[in-house]
């Protein structure tokens, strides 16, 4: 099936933004090739993920949603993330997605080995910190991942840190109130810079050899935590990786839609849906 560009369809960089989810028709439950791919974050963040799944897969469909009226995430019990996210995911089935992709570390953790379970039928993508490539990349070295206070504390990002651990010294920081910066639109400004500065103190005078951003709102905050802890230190985020991992699941699946010249559209939802947050993801997602 393919779709009727609406009215409000936007084209900015060669993206189609598009206001209307009844756009993409009444297509049914099961994942097929002509539904969209789901991506789910606590707010904005995952936009960072989103932007390269576009870029990686840009004749397919995305429904992003946002649940900044709930967010922070990262400072709930485990439980009512997992509430949160499944709630939502029911609603995407009911939508009719092929895919989804948790674009958030802290709903990962909480919730994707249940929604794997719940959902067979569904390609399901969550994402990690990125500890792999920085501790390969800086053998010996220092590597701070920041990340929420619930990524930090749960067991996934305890193993994963157990299995890179004898090859650099792994520092956790949890980061609360950093997301909030983003959700407001505040990247780039003195404010998140200076908020910055009092959380990276230690690692302004004990320098680190890499930083992981363990938190999908924090790419969009890498340039000011480059400023504030200099351009020796190298930044990794696994927002790549994830879309990679994305495209390979659903060509595996047999999902791929065949007609690969056509330009995807994306959906923007959100459970705070001012218009200063849907003009905010879509500057998030047209930034380079
Ligand atoms: N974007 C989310 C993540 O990747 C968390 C932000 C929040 O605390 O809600 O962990």
């Amino acid at each position: 099936m393919d779709y009727m560009q609406s009215e409000e369809e936007k084209s900015k960089n060669g993206i189609h933004i598009s206001e209307d989810i009844d756009s993409f028709g009444d297509l049914g439950k099961e994942p097929q090739k002509d539904h969209p791919i789901a991506v789910f974050d606590s707010g904005v963040g995952g936009i960072s993920v989103l932007r390269e799944m576009v870029k990686e897969m840009p004749w397919e469909d995305f429904l992003f949603y946002g649940d900044s009226k709930n967010a922070p995430y990262g400072t709930k019990t485990k439980e009512e993330v997992r509430v949160l996210t499944f709630s939502r995911v029911e609603e995407f089935r009911k939508e009719g997605v092929k895919a989804l992709s948790v674009a958030c570390n802290t709903a990962t953790s909480a919730a994707v080995r249940a929604l794997r379970q719940t959902y067979p039928d569904l390609p399901i993508v969550g994402i990690e910190p990125a500890v792999k490539p920085a501790v390969t990349e800086n053998p010996g070295g220092r590597v701070l991942v920041m990340a929420t206070p619930m990524t930090i504390r749960e067991e996934k990002f305890h193993k994963l840190v157990n299995r890179f651990q004898d090859q650099a010294e792994i520092i956790p920081l949890p980061c609360a109130g950093l997301m909030e910066f983003v959700e407001k639109g505040k990247a780039g400004t003195k404010e998140v810079r200076e908020f910055l500065r009092q959380l990276l103190w230690e690692y302004i005078e004990h320098p680190v050899d890499a930083v992981v951003l363990g938190c999908t709102h924090y790419p969009f905050v890498r340039s000011d935590i480059q400023k504030v802890l200099g351009d020796q230190v190298k930044i990794y985020d696994g927002a790549k990786g994830t879309a990679r991992e994305l495209h390979r699941r659903i060509r595996a699946a047999g999902l791929e839609r065949d007609d690969k010249n056509r330009i995807g559209r994306v959906v923007f939802q959100n459970s705070a849906p001012t218009k200063s947050k849907m003009a905010l993801c879509e500057k998030l997602l047209c930034q380079k």
